[in-house]
């Protein structure tokens, strides 16, 4: 077997990582950065940097159209906030021009996830909404990580409809597992990482249960307002429970779908920037 963690925490020395993501992952572990190397960094590439400033806009960050540069998302939302929004959307790029179509479904995807796990917050707050929405953001980043370290492998199961079990034979790891520990090594706080590891499964969840249940139920309402291939969660008799269960109701449903569906040109344009 591989050793899964070992390679993910090598990452950074892989040769098809953007400069970008390799410079990014070297201030996460080194506690002298600050802000000033952190906007370096993030203003060499246009993209991504209005990428960040076009995510510090999002809702949950309370500062929704008032953020037009970096500068200004350091000032207000803070260095460790923009750090994991600069990773966050940094590694969608891994996936790389080949997967162009898929890498957009995955980033819609997603998208869409965090954006239901904020709204899903503003009404059962667990967390603060900007947590939620990383955390819905960030959620399947393992299967990113696992594109990645092993594509021509991965590649074919990758958005299977029984991808967990399949990436269970292949690696004895699923992405929750995978997306966890790389942001366990990339120092996320722990809400995020338990949220990420369970979302496909509360089971064995005992610390931050609240936005893993979130994010969970997140995954499953956005396949029933958007399916895709991509998705890899859905909507069942069971969820349904859970969600009546955490004192969420019909309406939130109905309230939540119409935001989605409101969003959806910035999401699917997000990656023309
Ligand atoms: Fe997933
Ligand atoms: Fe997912």
């Amino acid at each position: 077997m591989r050793d899964i963690q070992g390679d993910i925490s090598s990452l950074k020395t892989i040769s098809t990582i953007p400069v970008v993501m390799k410079r990014l992952l070297e201030t996460i572990n080194d506690e002298n950065s600050s802000f000033v190397d952190l906007s370096e960094i993030i203003q060499h590439d246009q993209s991504l940097s209005e990428r960040v400033v076009a995510i510090a806009n999002a809702p949950y960050f309370w500062h929704s159209g008032l953020i037009n540069n970096l500068e200004q998302a350091t000032l207000l939302l803070g260095y460790d906030l923009v750090r994991s929004i600069a990773i966050s959307v940094s590694v969608f790029d891994l996936l790389g021009k080949d997967e162009g179509r898929r890498m957009k479904e995955l980033w819609a995807h997603s998208y869409e996830v965090g954006l239901i796990a904020g709204l899903l917050c503003d009404k059962v707050p667990v967390t603060s909404g900007a947590v939620c929405f990383l955390a819905g953001l960030l959620h399947d980043i393992g299967r990113v990580i696992f594109y990645t370290l092993y594509a021509p492998e991965y590649r074919a199961v990758m958005f299977d409809e029984a991808v967990i079990e399949k990436e269970t034979g292949l690696f004895d790891a699923d992405h929750g597992t995978a997306g966890g520990w790389f942001l366990e090594y990339s120092l996320f706080p722990e809400e995020i990482i338990s949220a990420v590891r369970h979302h496909h499964s509360l089971k064995g969840c005992e610390k931050h249960k609240g936005i893993a249940v979130t994010v969970h139920l997140a995954e499953a309402l956005s396949s029933l307002f958007t399916p895709r291939t991509e998705a890899d969660g859905s909507w069942s008799k069971d969820k349904e429970r859970l969600f009546y269960k955490n004192g969420l109701k019909k309406e939130d449903i109905d309230h939540i779908g119409t935001i989605v569906r409101q969003e959806s040109p910035f999401i699917e344009n997000f990656f023309e920037m």
